[in-house]
């Protein structure tokens, strides 16, 4: 993947047909680092073809794990002879979520020495949650050039209250608990899905977990943890987010592979605006289709299971293409508005103060050139794009590549007009013919 790559899309095309939903992101990323716990090799299936993926296997082989590819999304793994507690900077820079090394390792060798997941300083994005579940487990923890030191003698179970409600530091708790002495009892816990396919992959090899989906997560502590065979849930966020590009395009899709309960604050904001869902709970699908103008809603994200803030960019896109105005508030991340400039150019009528999206639906966006800041973000400018009168190009698109799997094919069976180009300069003279 070049840095320079960028999607060209020419929009106007009606999304139709139907779309296959992969893994979810934000599952794989905590159970990849989970199988270093395991005492046999283990297999996992649906695994998503993602960057964040890639990076995962890859600090897992430099820990010393076997990885075989069985399949297309289907991985052999095992890390039954690692010795190497560390993941330095290079690797952990890669993806935020390489903080989960922390507690795994942690777990598996009851030390571990981390780096900092890259450009998050302390202050900014804190992990101060996760260190104070580590503490509470009975590790000391220090913060030494960039490197999160980790050690105890051994991890002992306790009871751990998040003064937040935080995913990473309540997955971080469960990998660092489950072969801690004792009981564990985490309060005030994330909900979110994939905590309970966490601790649904850790319970499939022995583990003693009750409680994960609700904000009182108990853990007894095992010793042994034997392979299993598991695939991941499917991504709740990659299914709203196509459901979103079929009603932002006016046409009709049906999102297959989904797990439709996951979906249903996705699915209930959708239906306020005006579109029209039909859930098949025994099929794992949802058709999406519109058949009148879409209106003015007020959105406010929440931790799960609330409105996500990963699908808060999609939606608020969406929004711009509704009749009358419409408020967001983003109630979970703190940087979550930075795609509203570029979405601006495109044509979007949005003010932003502070947690607050005030949004005039304009009905209608123009393609530009723009660029994701992040994943999410990246998607919405593709929904946009795929909305929009002309060419848009997005840059920066390894954001998008880190959480979709193969987004490009998806789109085009759907009938979109989307090409990667590699290389940028050569890609004019193709789009000038196309953009008629
Ligand atoms: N927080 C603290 N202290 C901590 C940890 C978190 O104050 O020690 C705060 C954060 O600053 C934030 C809030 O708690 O304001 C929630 O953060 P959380 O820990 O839940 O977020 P995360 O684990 O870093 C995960 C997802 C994100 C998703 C958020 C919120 C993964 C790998 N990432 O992040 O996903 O936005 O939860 O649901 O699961 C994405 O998929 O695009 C993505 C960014």
């Amino acid at each position: 993947m070049n840095s320079s790559d960028r999607f060209v899309i020419k929009g106007g095309r009606r999304l139709m047909g139907e779309v296959e939903i992969s893994g979810a992101k934000n599952a794989v990323v905590a159970i990849l680092p989970a199988v270093l716990l395991c005492d046999e090799p283990c297999v996992i299936e649906n695994v998503p073809d993602i960057s964040d993926v890639v990076i995962s296997l890859q600090i897992l082989e430099e820990l010393g794990a076997i990885v075989e590819k069985l399949g297309p999304h289907t991985y052999r793994i095992d890390a039954t002879g690692i010795k190497s507690t560390c993941v330095p900077y290079e690797s952990a820079r890669r993806m935020r979520a390489s903080y989960y090394f922390m507690g795994a390792l942690l777990g598996r060798f009851s030390k571990a020495r981390v780096s900092m997941p890259g450009g998050c300083p302390l202050g900014a994005r804190p992990i101060d949650q996760h260190l104070k579940a580590f503490q509470k487990l009975g590790a000391q923890c220090k913060l030494e050039q960039g490197m999160v030191d980790l050690s105890a003698n051994p991890l002992k179970g306790n009871q751990i209250f998040f003064d937040v409600v935080t995913v990473g530091a309540t997955v971080n708790a469960i990998l660092a608990a489950v072969k801690a002495e004792g009981l564990t009892v985490i309060g005030n816990a994330a909900k979110e899905p994939h905590i309970v396919d966490l601790a649904s992959f850790l319970n499939s090899m022995g583990a003693d977990i009750i409680g994960a989906g609700t904000d009182t997560i108990k853990i007894r502590g095992v010793k042994y943890l034997h392979g299993t065979d598991y695939p991941i849930i499917p991504d709740q966020i990659e299914a709203g987010t196509y459901m979103v590009a079929a009603a932002a395009t006016g046409g009709n899709v049906l999102v297959k592979n989904v797990t439709v309960r996951h979906l249903n604050s996705i699915i209930s904001v959708m239906e306020k605006i005006g579109v029209q869902i039909e859930a098949d709970e025994e099929h794992d699908q949802v058709r999406v289709f519109t058949d009148g103008p879409l209106i003015k809603t007020n959105v406010k994200t929440r931790p799960h299971p609330g409105f996500p803030t990963d699908m808060q960019p999609q939606i608020s896109t969406l929004l711009c293409l509704a009749e009358g105005t419409s408020m967001v508030k983003e109630d979970v991340s703190e940087q979550r508005f930075q795609y509203v400039d570029e979405l601006r150019r495109m044509g979007a009528d949005i003010q932003v103060d502070g947690k607050v999206a005030v949004i005039e639906g304009t009905g209608r966006l123009t393609g530009a050139p723009v660029k994701a800041c992040d994943l999410r973000a990246g998607a919405a400018l593709m929904i946009a794009g795929l909305a929009a009168s002309g060419v848009t190009y997005v840059e920066d698109i390894f954001h998008v590549e880190r959480g979709y799997s193969d987004m490009v094919g998806k789109l085009r069976a759907l009938g979109a007009e989307i090409v990667k180009e590699t290389h940028p300069d050569e890609a004019e003279p193709l789009l000038q013919e196309n953009a008629g």
